[in-house]
């Protein structure tokens, strides 16, 4: 790539700066440069700064606020033969490869005090699984269900794509067929001073993070995966992040609603633990189904009550969605993604005008994220449903406390336990269980299995 034209292009959205020690760099520091610039949308990035990095824009909170109307998790009679319908349409659509998994696994393990992608985090009460090794083993499991294997697309990030393949490699995919993986990078963005200028993190390179889970959907467009899909005949995705073991990557009944009422994207929710509950709120907003972060929903709405005590605004987001690839394609007509930035401050080491790196000890930076759930504003007729939070919900999130690995291995051992009982064996207080995904996916499946009658307190169960 040539240097002049990009120093040009830059100068003229009054980022040349970045180019300062340009010069003074070895050959290979100065293809790194010039190849992370050629990544960015310079255009874009001009827009943004004046629109989001330079002033705050003013968050348009709507005028008002409603519950959503959720479907419920077990029907009623009204629901009760739309169910029926809907889990044989999500099998029907399975069976007929018309699915696919999807991973997003941009993040690190960071706050676990793990130094790696965070989907190699060991997991599982007896086993240990690494978080990717459950998806696997789920989606062999349905693979083998269904007839037939369900391509699985991965998004990494720049911090985390070697690694991630070097995992899946040194593990023989577990048992996963290498060619229904595919694995892509996120897109990054550059973080920028309080006064719009993209900052280096080193002379040879941008200060970049990964642009949010958001950019998963223009991530699918730009890394080949839709084009893939387009391929293998793909219509839907269902979509999970890494960091929660408990999820069911595939449900057909989910997929099945999903196609059947139309909708474009679709989502899981929960009943919220709390009112203030670190999860995203769906809420019916200005008439337009949509999430509201909990960072974002006021107070005094989130402890609303209903007649009856319970939380007005209760469903709660657990990211998980199922969504159309003709959905994804026009979101990503015109060449870029249709959904908005989201501004954070933050705390970002940077090289000064001298070159010296810089360890700021409070925000001196604006870093922007898109969020995958801002496409719900945009689908057409979206729909929510109802899931069980024991049966589908408890990520690990922080190293101790709440969603923590102690706490999801926790309710792991008690969702087996549950699962166990429907199966008709006693499970004593005490006794630790784990059921291999590719022993039974839910507890329908495992009150078909040969189960033990009893397990004991102080024992450890293993069901593969
Ligand atoms: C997120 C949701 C929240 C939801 C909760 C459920 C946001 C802003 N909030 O919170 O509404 O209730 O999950 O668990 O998302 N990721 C990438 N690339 C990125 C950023 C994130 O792949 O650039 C992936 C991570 O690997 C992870 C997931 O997205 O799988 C969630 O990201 P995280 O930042 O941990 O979101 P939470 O704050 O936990």
């Amino acid at each position: 790539m040539d240097e002049k034209p990009v120093r040009t292009k830059l100068q003229s959205i009054g980022q040349g700066s970045v180019l300062r020690f340009f010069a003074e760099l070895d050959p290979a520091g100065q293809k790194r440069l010039m190849r992370q610039i050629d990544a960015l949308d310079l255009d874009h990035i001009a827009h943004l700064v004046d629109s989001q990095v330079k002033q705050k824009p003013a968050l348009d909170l709507p005028k008002e606020i409603n519950p959503v109307k959720a479907y419920p998790h077990k029907p009623g009679a009204e629901h009760r033969e739309l169910y029926q319908q809907a889990e044989q349409r999500g099998l029907e659509l399975l069976r007929q490869g018309k699915v696919g998994a999807f991973l997003v696994a941009g993040g690190q393990g960071t706050r676990l005090g793990y130094d790696g992608p965070k989907g190699e985090y060991p997991v599982t009460p007896i086993q240990n699984k690494p978080l990717f090794q459950v998806f696997a083993e789920q989606l062999a499991a349905w693979s083998r269900e269904v007839g037939r294997v369900i391509p699985w697309y991965i998004m990494t990030s720049d911090i985390n794509d070697g690694p991630t393949r070097a995992f899946f490699h040194k593990h023989g995919h577990f048992g996963y067929d290498p060619a229904a993986i595919f694995i892509f990078e996120q897109g990054m963005m550059p973080a920028f001073s309080l006064d719009g200028q993209m900052l280096l993190a080193e002379k040879s390179s941008l200060a970049l993070s990964p642009d949010g889970h958001g950019g998963s959907l223009r991530a699918l467009a730009r890394g080949g995966a839709l084009a893939d899909m387009r391929r293998r005949g793909i219509e839907h995705l269902s979509y999970f992040q890494v960091d929660n073991p408990l999820v069911h990557c595939i449900d057909p009944l989910f997929l099945g609603l999903h196609d059947l009422t139309g909708s474009e994207m679709s989502s899981k929710t929960i009943p919220k633990a709390d009112a203030l509950e670190k999860v995203g709120n769906f809420v019916i907003a200005d008439g337009v189904l949509q999430v509201i972060e909990y960072s974002d929903l006021p107070e005094s709405l989130a402890k609303q009550t209903n007649a009856d005590g319970s939380l007005r605004f209760n469903a709660g987001s657990i990211a998980i969605h199922a969504l159309k690839v003709s959905f994804i394609e026009r979101l990503n007509e015109g060449g870029r993604l249709q959904l908005p930035w989201h501004r954070a401050e933050k705390k970002v080491p940077f090289v000064d005008g001298d070159g010296r790196l810089v360890k700021p000890d409070k925000p001196n930076a604006i870093k922007l994220e898109q969020f995958v759930f801002d496409a719900i504003l945009l689908a057409k007729s979206p729909m929510v449903y109802t899931t069980d939070r024991a049966e589908e919900f408890s990520p690990v999130k922080n190293a101790q406390g709440n969603d923590s690995p102690l706490t999801s291995r926790q309710d792991q051992i008690r969702r087996a336990r549950r699962w166990l009982e429907t199966g008709g064996t006693k499970v004593d207080e005490g006794a630790i269980v784990e059921i291999s995904p590719l022993f039974a996916l839910n507890a329908g499946q495992l009150r078909d299995r040969s189960l033990p009658k009893e397990i004991k307190a102080g024992e450890s169960v293993y069901l593969e």
